[in-house]
């Protein structure tokens, strides 16, 4: 598949949208996508559900808390594909460092970020929009895109200076997500019943990397979203909300559930290579992210994927005669080019490798 080198229009950014009284024409959904014509938001959010919390501090307890702690996160990812976790280990003081710098960096003035504008071609640094179809709809939210694993393909030239703190906190932050997705994919594996190197073997030579999301306010914030339904592509992500301000909600059924930032949480979700892997028994769950008036938001979006060149396909232990194999083969390579022509679209894109076995 070809990669485009350029984007189809010239970009805007959402930033300097922020005090539009009126809204961009393409920015604003049709009235079926808008966040409150959705069933299930006129319900006051959170108020008959909400996201698992679990407590991660059980997996350095005695046996029977470890296995209680392992049993919640597993409920957790095949019912929701998406948990809160607290005492994840990783220091309330750094995720408070590493979101500080990011949101430093979004307040710099313009010609300054300017300098690190993205193309499409790897989509790393300053973007405001995923995928490259020309006359798209776009989503109210700038971001910016940076990898971080394997180090082979590390660039620091595409990473920003200022703040000065940013670097070194940003690398610090994502060595201790490396290690706890380690220990997630441990978990995962235990509970699916395997070894607890399973996953390891899965994944091959992990890949990841990292996409601040900043969220401007919206004058007109029913009209739009700062980011469309989508699962996340890749391995699993680990996500740092805005401490103060909500926006994410997921899906449960027909209803979206708005999660409730929890101080120092990490909210962890399975993506499509896990579910591909693991046949469906962990499941990649649509997220949506609304605006609001008020207020700008910022996000940080730690994605942990399977090596680029792997064939990942559903694992030869876990399919059956009764579960026979629901995905073709695919690398996640592949799989990342079609994700980036056509952008966030529900489950469309693993739903396609469902309909690939049987082409
Ligand atoms: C993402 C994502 C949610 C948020 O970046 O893939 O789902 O709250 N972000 O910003
Ligand atoms: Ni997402």
């Amino acid at each position: 598949m070809e990669v485009a080198q350029e984007w189809p229009e010239p970009i805007v950014r959402v930033q300097s949208l922020a005090d539009a009284e009126a809204i961009p024409k393409r920015y604003i959904k049709p009235p079926s996508e808008r966040p409150n014509l959705n069933p299930g938001t006129a319900m006051a959010a959170g108020e008959t559900e909400c996201l698992p919390v679990v407590d991660l501090g059980g997996l350095r307890g005695g046996a029977a808390e470890r296995q209680a702690t392992m049993r919640a996160v597993s409920d957790a990812c095949r019912e929701w594909g998406f948990f809160q976790a607290v005492n994840h280990g990783v220091s309330p003081a750094l995720t408070a460092a590493v979101r500080e710098a990011w949101r430093q960096f979004f307040h710099l003035p313009m010609a300054e970020k300017q300098a690190y504008a993205n193309s499409p071609a790897t989509f790393e640094g300053y973007g405001s929009r995923l995928g490259v179809k020309k006359g798209a709809i776009l989503d109210w939210g700038d971001y910016f895109f940076l990898q971080l694993l394997p180090q082979s393909i590390k660039n620091y030239d595409k990473w920003p200076t200022l703040p000065a703190s940013l670097r070194e906190t940003t690398n610090a932050y994502g060595e201790e997500l490396v290690k706890l997705c380690g220990v997630i994919k441990e978990v995962l594996s235990l509970t699916l019943g395997m070894d607890e190197g399973f996953l390891h073997r899965g994944f091959g030579e992990p890949g990841a990397c990292l996409r601040v999301n900043y969220y401007p306010r919206c004058l007109q914030p029913e009209l739009t979203l700062g980011l469309s339904p989508h699962s996340d592509p890749g391995g699993m992500t680990i996500l740092l909300t805005d401490e103060h301000v909500k926006g994410l909600q997921v899906r449960k059924g027909d209803d979206w559930i708005t999660v409730q930032p929890i101080p120092d949480a990490l909210i962890v979700n399975i993506g499509d290579q896990i579910q591909v892997l693991t046949n469906e028994i962990y499941k990649s769950v649509e997220h949506r992210v609304m605006v609001n008036a008020a207020t700008e938001r910022l996000s940080l979006a730690f994605f942990y994927n399977p090596d680029d060149d792997l064939p990942i396909e559903p694992a030869a232990e876990l399919v059956t005669p009764t579960s026979p194999p629901v995905y073709k083969t695919m690398t996640f390579k592949e799989y990342k080019m079609c994700m980036r022509m056509v952008g966030p679209c529900g489950k469309s894109h693993v739903d396609l490798l469902k309909a690939a076995l049987h082409d």
